[in-house]
Parts: structure tokens; C-alpha cells; sequence
């Protein structure tokens, strides 16, 4: 009797087990464009598959534990930028973390309601982004012995168009990437990484350092829907580089993010990997072993067992709008393979009656912008600069205006 319930008990699970199967066979999709016949059969089958993916082999699975945290706003000023804006800044403190993170943002004076936002991390610090010298300076942020002079205040302010940006009606937030994770490979000792992992290490499948910064830009996220000077559902994420790979991963693990734009990101960001032209996966692991998880170590100089490229991130944030952009100069990043990357995830936005990107690449300074996967190359090098804001802010201005 006891064997025959047994048997029986094996007998459900198998079958169980083929119910939970995929009703479609999961190929390795490698660098191909994403064909899928419906909705459905990407949402169901398609995407969770390339979505562990990512998770498992590439960026590292976030925590499922819940850190408890507060908001608390610690200065609000009127009459910032000339009286264009009001300048407010929040610290979230995470319980047991040894400094919180500094949201700083600049909201437009005339507002008449909440407003839509650009939100990015920095890389040096919220006082670079502008000359203003109450923005409150982290402590985590590089000192004047690291420097070898003060830190500069508004040193990076050909990144953030702050003027601009208030002129079209949009605030912006940043937060410094160091306040969520140091950018060094310390072992995971410093940044948010301890207070999920303690004395340990994240396991092979676990965040590096953009899986942190990607996490800490959803915990600015849960902020922003408290704050009723900010429209939380017309959020545009955006990130140059390092911190664009970011705002690729952040927007596809947390659908809060309205419009994903990613500026320059390159290898582990929008390019494929495959074509192994610029950076490749075996150069992003040696120089900076701390930023993807352990089991990417896997893909370097065998990009051709990646079960998907990175055309795969850009269709995880389908059927939200996706800006791609890349510089006619910053072959590291390989624009092209950005390009095509964006053009392979199309067909992902077009089950959605979205509009993707096809054809050849833009000519310079031409964007291809009018559909809901965008792309623009510019001239000049490695930077974020007023002409590709002036783009985000007009692409942005179609869903959020
Ligand atoms: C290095 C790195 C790139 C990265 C860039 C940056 O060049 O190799 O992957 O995007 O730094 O963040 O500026």
C-alpha cells in the first residue's frame, strides 16, 4: 500500500512537472533578432526564460529580503538656478547601512502639479553636477586626499542640463553610485552588498555591483512614488556607461521605470556581445571583476554560449520606450553592435503594435527616433552632453507631455 502511494505521489509530481513545462521549445537565441508569434508566447514562455538569464548568468540575482528603510527630506530651498527650480534633497537610510544614499533633485519652480522626471545616477558625486553650493556633499564621496584637490563642485555639469530641463518641464533626480556601492572590487565589504551577505559573498548567481546600483535606483523608485511633486508613472531612467548598463538593468527588472535610456553602455549594456568588436566580455571581467555576477566569468572569449545577447536586456523592458545612443567616436562601446542589438529586440515592440527600429544604421547625428525603440549616434567621444538630452528630452515629451 505504502509503495503503491508512493508510486502514485511520483507519478503526480511527473505529471505536474509536464504541466509546468513550456507549452514552446525555449531554443538558444544567441544574437538573433527575438521572433516570437504572440504577447503570450513571450510573456509566458519567452521572457521569464531570458529574464533568468540575465539574473543568473550576467547581472546576478537581487535579494528577495527586504531591507527596512526611511525617507527623510533634509533640505528644500526655493529660488535654486536662478528661481528655476526648487532644490530638495532626501536621505534614504537603509537599516544598517554606515551612510545614506543622497537623493538630490531639482523640480521646475512653475509646476503646477507633479511633474514627469529624469533620474540617473552620477559618478562622482551630487555636488559635480552643478555649481550650486548647498548640494550637499556625500560622504562617500571622493575626497580632497584621493583627489589631490578639493572636490569639485559642478565639475561634471556638461552632463546634466539642469537649465534646460526645467525649461522643458521636467525634474531631475540623481543619486551618487557610490552611496549605493563603491565602484572597486573590496570583496563586497563596503556598499549595500553586507547587509544581505554579511561577512559573506554573494554566490556565483548573486549581484555584483550593477545588480546594487540597479537595486538602489528601484529604493530611490519607492521613494519617488511618496513624493507628490513628482509624477512616479512618468519616470525616465537614464544612465552614460557603466551607470547606462545600469539603467538597461533597471529597467528591465522593475517596470516602475517609464522610459529606459541608456547613453553609451556598451559591452554588458546595449552592444552585442558576439561580434566582440570594442570591449569584450573577457576585458569588462578582468577590469572590473566586481561589476556583473561570478557566473559571467563563464562567457569570456565563449560569447557563443550565451543563451542570449544583450539584444535580449532591450526587449526585457518591451513595450516601454527604449532609448539606445551611441558616439561616432567611442569605439570601445561599439555603436553598431548597439545598434543592431536595438534593431534584433524589435520584433519584441511590434507583437506590442509598437513601433521597433529597422534598416541601417542612422547616419551621425540623425537620430531615428520616432518609433518606441530609438537610436541616435553622434559625433565627438564618450560622453553624455547637451545634444543627447535635447533628443531624450523630445523623445520623452512624446509619452510624457
Ligand atoms: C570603461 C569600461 C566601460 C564603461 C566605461 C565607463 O571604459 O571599460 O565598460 O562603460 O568605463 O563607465 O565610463
Amino acid at each position: 500500500m505504502k509503495k503503491f502511494t508512493l508510486f502514485a505521489l511520483l507519478a503526480l509530481l511527473g505529471s505536474l512537472q509536464c504541466v509546468a513545462q513550456p507549452a514552446v521549445n525555449v531554443k538558444k537565441y544567441g544574437a538573433e533578432p527575438l521572433r516570437f508569434s504572440s504577447v503570450e508566447e513571450w510573456e509566458q514562455v519567452h521572457r521569464p526564460v531570458i529574464m533568468n538569464f540575465f539574473e543568473r548568468e550576467v547581472y546576478g540575482r537581487m535579494p528577495q529580503k527586504q531591507v527596512p528603510m526611511e525617507f527623510d527630506v533634509i533640505s528644500e530651498k526655493a529660488g535654486a538656478l536662478s528661481g528655476k527650480a526648487i532644490r530638495k534633497e532626501v536621505a534614504i537610510r537603509l537599516e544598517g547601512m554606515y551612510a545614506p544614499i543622497l537623493v538630490l533633485m531639482y523640480i521646475p519652480a512653475d509646476a503646477k502639479g507633479p511633474v514627469p522626471a529624469f533620474f540617473g545616477m552620477n559618478f562622482k558625486g551630487n555636488h559635480q553636477i552643478n555649481a550650486d553650493p548647498e548640494i550637499t556633499i556625500s560622504v562617500n564621496a571622493p575626497k580632497k586626499e584621493e583627489l589631490g584637490s578639493d572636490p569639485e563642485r559642478g565639475a561634471a555639469s556638461s552632463r546634466w542640463p539642469l537649465e534646460m530641463l526645467m525649461d522643458n518641464g521636467y525634474a531631475l533626480v540623481t543619486i551618487y553610485r557610490g552611496d549605493v556601492d563603491p565602484d572597486f572590487d573590496d570583496g563586497f565589504r563596503n556598499g549595500i552588498h553586507p547587509l544581505f551577505h554579511g561577512e559573506g559573498t554573494p554566490a556565483a548567481d548573486e549581484w555584483g555591483t550593477i545588480g546594487a546600483w540597479a537595486w538602489g535606483l528601484s529604493r530611490v523608485m519607492d521613494y519617488l512614488e511618496t513624493d507628490s511633486k513628482i509624477d512616479s508613472k512618468k519616470v525616465a531612467v537614464i544612465g552614460h556607461s557603466r551607470l547606462g548598463k545600469t539603467s538597461l538593468w533597471a529597467g528591465a527588472a522593475d517596470p516602475r521605470f517609464a522610459i529606459v535610456i541608456s547613453n553609451d553602455s556598451g559591452c554588458g549594456g546595449a552592444a552585442l556581445s558576439i561580434r566582440k568588436q570594442g570591449e569584450t566580455v573577457e576585458a569588462i571581467n578582468k577590469s572590473f571583476p566586481h561589476w556583473f555576477c561570478d557566473n559571467y566569468n563563464k562567457y569570456r572569449n565563449n560569447e557563443e554560449a550565451l543563451f542570449v545577447d544583450q539584444q535580449g536586456l532591450i526587449a526585457l523592458v518591451a513595450p516601454r520606450p527604449i532609448y539606445v545612443a551611441s558616439a561616432v567616436e567611442d569605439t570601445w562601446a561599439d555603436p553598431e553592435g548597439e545598434y543592431l542589438s536595438a534593431v534584433a529586440a524589435s520584433p519584441v515592440y511590434e507583437l506590442y503594435g509598437k513601433k521597433g527600429l529597422t534598416g541601417p544604421m542612422p547616419a551621425v547625428d540623425s537620430p531615428k527616433a520616432e518609433g518606441d525603440v530609438a537610436y541616435h549616434i553622434r559625433k565627438g567621444g564618450h560622453d553624455i552632453n547637451l545634444y543627447d538630452w535635447t533628443q531624450y528630452v523630445k523623445f520623452a515629451d512624446k509619452y510624457f507631455k
